[in-house]
């Protein structure tokens, strides 16, 4: 039977005899499992784990400046990296969902790499794994997957040469987060929904530009606080938003527009192998969209996605 508690103390003890006074490098995404890998780690070896949170451009609204300082008040010595331009110059043109997701698997693995040389004599690259992951070894997607098949490929970036360590490859993922509860870390952080590594970049349908990531930063925003206000937020697996490539006619006084449409996407799911469409109220979905097509330039129509999955994916990318 799991007791969160003395999960702590085995995993605290035996990352210790690990680990010893080297240096361990991790990154960090905001999501559930890396942080609660990088408290525990913290709770060992302290100062001697050096995380990493990099901005790939593609996180929701505000999410990396209110992230980094949720990490820094956890007392976790972690560097922020803003490498949004970077990525999104290499993202420019690209429009084939799988070339996305390579593209930031491969910018992250490069900008990952340069910040682990700057560290003096690390030794080891800590992961969030988690036990679904472990057994998944034939998914294509997934960041864990993208070093995978560049492990393949042959040369290996220098920080993959580091041994791994992986305090939560024996967990599910109600173990973490009951873990993480004991290990005090935020309900807010823990009850987060999933959100994909390549970020908005997949729920932006065709090319990317720095204007359709402000859209659905603004458009996503406003579903997502929406939730949260009415007290929906924790009766949904994941949300997001869509921005569609195609536009759509509209009115606006006298005039008429052609702007873009977005989708809204809220499912039911244990573990994202298949899911259902929620049911949210049609007085919720009425003042969102309403807020979205006030408050977002650009946009003059909202739809909701009424797929499950199978055959849907949760994702349209
Ligand atoms: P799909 O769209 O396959 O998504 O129904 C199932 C779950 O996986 C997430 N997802 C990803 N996560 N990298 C990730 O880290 C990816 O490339 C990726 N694609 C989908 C999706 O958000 C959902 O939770």
């Amino acid at each position: 039977n799991f007791t969160p508690s003395s999960f702590v103390e085995d995993i605290v003890a035996e990352m210790k005899a690990k680990i010893g006074n080297d240096k361990v490098v991790l990154g960090l995404s905001g999501g559930v499992d890396s942080t609660v890998a990088a408290v525990l780690l913290n709770k060992a070896i302290g100062k001697n784990l050096y995380c990493i949170f990099v901005n790939n451009g593609l996180l929701r609204k505000n999410e990396f400046e209110n992230v980094l300082k949720q990490y820094e008040g956890m007392g976790l010595n972690v560097k922020g990296v803003d490498s949004s331009e970077r990525f999104l110059s290499e993202l420019a043109g690209i429009d084939d969902p799988e070339t996305k997701r390579k593209t930031i698997g491969r910018v992250f693995i490069e900008v990952f790499d340069d910040e682990a040389h700057k560290i003096e004599d690390v030794k080891f690259l800590a992961q969030g794994t988690i036990y679904p992951d472990v057994i998944e070894s034939v998914s294509v997607k997934g960041p864990s997957a993208t070093i995978k098949s560049h492990h393949n490929v042959g040369g290996l970036p220098d920080f993959m040469k580091l041994q791994i360590v992986e305090p939560l490859r024996m967990l599910f993922k109600d173990e973490v987060r009951r873990v993480g509860k004991t290990l005090g870390i935020d309900d807010e952080l823990l009850g987060r929904h999933p959100f994909p590594g390549p970020g908005l970049s997949i729920r932006i349908l065709g090319d990317i530009t720095p204007e359709k990531v402000r859209i659905l930063q603004e458009v996503d925003y406003i579903f997502i606080q929406g939730l949260k206000d009415h007290g929906l937020y924790d009766k949904v697996w994941q949300a997001g938003a869509i921005l569609l490539p195609v536009n759509s006619v509209g009115v606006m006084g006298d005039e008429r527009t052609y702007e873009k449409v977005v989708a809204l996407r809220a499912v039911e799911s244990t573990d994202g192998m298949t899911a259902d469409w929620v049911h949210l109220p049609y007085d919720f979905l009425m003042k969102i969209s309403n807020e979205i097509i006030n408050k977002v330039k650009g946009v003059n129509r909202v739809v909701y996605d009424i797929s499950s999955k199978p055959p849907a994916t949760i994702e349209w990318e």
